[in-house]
């Protein structure tokens, strides 16, 4: 199997699902564990670092150069964190979680949906793309995803994340799609979004 360096914490209310946290480039598996608590207080928690460094960077797959992926590499590493969901399933004793992935980790994610569906219970992408120019029929039905896309954002322009809400919704997710008053960094709505979100959505209907 393939190890990803990682992070666990083990639910402290049952019924929430699991969420499996998705850095940006330069980030790790530390990152995003805040934010995890805040939007689902309770949920377990599993944080892998990206295998991909960049400049000592880590990511979680190749770019050739800003927004323009390395889609084979997607692809495989895709698969690699799939595999890597599955035993720490297993491992953990977790349900299938919701991703929360942001920028790179948010693209990942979306690939992960596209290639490997089962997967996830559904996914919060924060400042997505679109991850593969020619993505497989992907059977979504009833997924929950948000996507929360920001208005100034200068590395994911308009187009493409709204590109990604239709792909997914085509693909039959139940896509939010939000754009929000914001960059390329996260803002307090990003937050207050998500949290609304998971507590309303059914993630074991998905
Ligand atoms: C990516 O490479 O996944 C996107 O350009 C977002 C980023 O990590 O800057």
């Amino acid at each position: 199997m393939t190890e990803f360096i990682h992070r666990f914490e083990p639910a402290t209310s049952a019924h929430l699902p699991p969420l499996l946290l998705l850095h940006g480039t330069g980030g790790d598996e530390n990152d995003l564990l805040g934010l995890g608590k805040m939007i689902s207080p309770g949920s377990a928690l599993l944080s892998p670092r990206g295998r991909v460094l960049e400049h000592g960077m880590p990511r979680f797959f190749r770019r050739l150069s800003e927004g323009v992926f390395d889609e084979e590499d997607v692809r495989r590493r895709a698969l690699e964190l799939g595999d890597f969901i599955a035993d720490a399933r297993k491992r953990y004793d977790i349900a299938a979680p919701v991703a929360v992935g942001f920028s790179n980790g948010a693209n990942i994610a979306a690939a992960l949906l596209l290639l490997k569906p089962d997967v996830l219970a559904g996914a919060v992408l924060l400042r997505a793309m679109v991850p593969l120019s020619d993505p497989p029929t992907a059977n979504l039905a009833g997924k929950p995803v948000l996507l929360l896309s920001g208005q100034a954002d200068p590395i994911v322009p308009a187009s493409n994340s709204a590109k990604l809400a239709a792909l997914l919704s085509e693909a039959g997710a139940r896509v939010d799609y939000k754009v929000l008053t914001a960059g390329h960094q996260l803002s307090q709505a990003d937050v207050t979004l998500a949290r609304n979100w998971i507590g309303s959505v059914d993630a074991k209907a998905a």
